[in-house]
Parts: structure tokens; C-alpha cells; sequence
């Protein structure tokens, strides 16, 4: 399948590893020319290279806190300046610190909140004006949220994420509704248990917190999917460069998890 991305520009937030790398890789991989953040100028520097060699796309390094909105300014600005428009935003940061919701206090959650919830407003609204540019003259424009799957099943240990990433849900859906008509869809992508560097922070506090084995931690995750394993970031981009693909054009306000069948309910 054509994905229709070549020559577009995309946007990519907390993408020095993990996911947000992987998304990156996978668009440019696509065709399209990739700006990419993270707060690390070295590790953001290597992400693009990497990319860059892989792949042979255009690719921006640039370094921005998703936390501050006039970073986040400046970066998309930079991006617009660089390669002429944006019509690919993938919004993304680390998560939040585990702990149950009464082990935490009101300072955690509101880092929480500007860390997964801020920071997609502030990227949206940054981006917004040559989104709408970009659907304007191209047809259509892609906005894609990356959450958890703790946004649909809560996870006990995660409650920071869970309170953050429902409001990014519920952010998502009214900013899909709002800027429909001028041909922008907005979804959120749910990761479930998949091999990235905060997934080896979870197990690390796990095993701290129950002496659990890392071999047994896995298994528990592992067995509660339908497919019992854990994701690889790559199964994770795909799903991405679906949604900002062309041919995903009539698919908005969707929260999508992409878990191995993690979340049990039935919509
Ligand atoms: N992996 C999973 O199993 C899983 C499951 C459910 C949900 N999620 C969520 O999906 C998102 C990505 O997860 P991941 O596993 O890829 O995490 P990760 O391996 O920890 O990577 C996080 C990325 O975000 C960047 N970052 C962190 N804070 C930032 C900030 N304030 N501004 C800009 N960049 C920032 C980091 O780069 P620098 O350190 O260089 O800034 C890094 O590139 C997280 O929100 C995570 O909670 C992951």
C-alpha cells in the first residue's frame, strides 16, 4: 500500500529512542522529511544520524523540553523555516513515575499533567497554523497522539499516567470535532508493554518494589495479552505511519491501542 507520505513533512516529539524514535525512522522510511526532539542535543544528534543514514531522508535534529511552550514554539518554527510547512504532527514525551494514586501528592500530578497533557496542547497549538496551511494546499493534515494503554484500563501502579493520559483523550476527541472540516484528523495511538527504555524503568521498579525476577515480571505482562508477548517499537511506528498516511483519511478522534490485545474491553 502506498501510504501517500512522500515529500510531506512530519514533526516528531520525544524521539532520541523508544517509541518516538521509531516512529521518526518509520516516516522517514516513508518518505517523509523528519524534524525530531528530545532535551538531549548528543542523544537527539545520534537519533538523526541514525535515521538519517538508514533511511536517506532529510532529517532535523532539534533540541526542546515538550514542558515549555516557547520551546516547543520555537522548535516547530524551526522545522517550517527548514523544509516549508508541517503536515505531520506525532506529539510524545517520557512517562510519568509509577506509584498508586494515594502514594503520590498534588506536586506529582501536576508535573504529570504538564509533562503528558500540556505538552500536546502546547504542540498542537504551536502547530496548528501550518497544519491547517498544509490542508489547505495538500488536501489534508495528520495529528497523532502518543498515550498508553493505561487511557482505556487504568493500571493500578501507574495512576499518574492514567489521570494525565485521560485528559489527552479527552483533548484529543474535542480537538478532532473542532478542526474536522478543515480536512485535519486527530487519533491517539495507546501503546501497550513494548521494549523501550521506560519499560525497562517499570521493571526496574517492580522488581524493587516485589523481588520479582525480570523473566517473571515479562511473563506477567506478556500473559495478559491476547498475544502473549511483549511489542517491539517498529509494531508500534506502523500503526503511526498508518494514521498520517493518506490513506487514513477518514479515520479521526479514534484511540487506537496498539497492545497485543492488552485492554479487555469490548470497545
Ligand atoms: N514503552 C512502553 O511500554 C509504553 C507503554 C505505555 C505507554 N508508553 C508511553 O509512551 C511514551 C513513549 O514511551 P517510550 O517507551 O518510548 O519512552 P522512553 O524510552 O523513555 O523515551 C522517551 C523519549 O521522550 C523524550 N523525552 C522525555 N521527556 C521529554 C521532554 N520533556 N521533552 C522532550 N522530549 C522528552 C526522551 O528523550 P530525552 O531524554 O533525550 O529528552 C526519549 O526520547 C511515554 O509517554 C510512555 O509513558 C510507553
Amino acid at each position: 500500500m502506498d501510504f501517500g507520505l512522500t515529500n510531506r513533512t512530519a514533526f516528531v516529539a520525544g524521539a532520541s529512542k523508544g517509541l518516538g524514535r521509531a516512529a521518526a525512522r518509520e516516516l522517514a522510511q516513508e518518505g517523509c522529511r523528519v524534524a525530531l526532539c528530545s532535551r538531549d542535543e548528543d542523544r537527539i544528534a545520534s537519533a538523526a544520524d541514525a535515521i538519517r543514514d538508514k533511511t536517506g531522508a532529510e532529517v532535523l535534529p532539534l533540541v526542546c523540553d515538550v514542558t515549555d511552550a516557547d520551546q516547543v514554539e520555537s522548535a516547530i518554527a524551526q522545522t517550517v523555516n527548514t523544509f516549508g510547512g508541517l503536515h505531520v504532527l506525532v506529539t510524545n514525551a517520557g512517562g510519568p513515575p509509577s506509584g498508586a494514586a494515594t502514594e503520590l501528592d498534588p506536586a506529582d500530578y501536576r508535573d504529570a499533567v504538564e509533562r503528558n497533557l500540556m505538552s500536546t496542547i502546547s504542540l498542537c497549538d504551536a502547530a496548528l497554523p501550518h497544519l491547517r496551511t498544509a490542508a489547505d494546499e495538500d488536501d489534508h493534515a495528520r495529528i497523532i497522539m502518543v498515550t498508553s494503554v493505561s487511557a482505556k484500563q487504568p493500571i493500578p501502579t501507574l495512576a499518574l499516567s492514567n489521570t494525565a493520559r485521560a485528559g489527552v483523550q479527552g483533548y484529543a476527541k474535542s480537538l478532532a470535532e473542532d478542526v474536522g472540516p478543515t480536512g485535519i484528523t486527530v487519533n491517539t495511538v495507546l501503546p501497550g508493554y513494548t521494549r523501550t527504555q521506560r519499560l525497562e524503568e517499570l521493571a526496574e521498579d517492580i522488581q524493587d518494589e516485589t523481588g520479582q525476577s525480570r523473566a517473571e515480571i515479562e511473563a506477567g505482562w506478556a500473559d495478559d495479552n491476547a498475544l502473549p508477548r511483549i511489542g517491539e517499537p517498529d509494531e508500534f511506528a506502523a500503526t503511526v505511519a498508518f494514521l498520517a498516511s493518506a490513506r487514513a483519511g477518514y479515520v479521526t478522534g479514534v484511540a487506537l491501542p496498539v497492545d497485543g490485545g492488552r485492554s479487555k474491553h469490548v470497545l
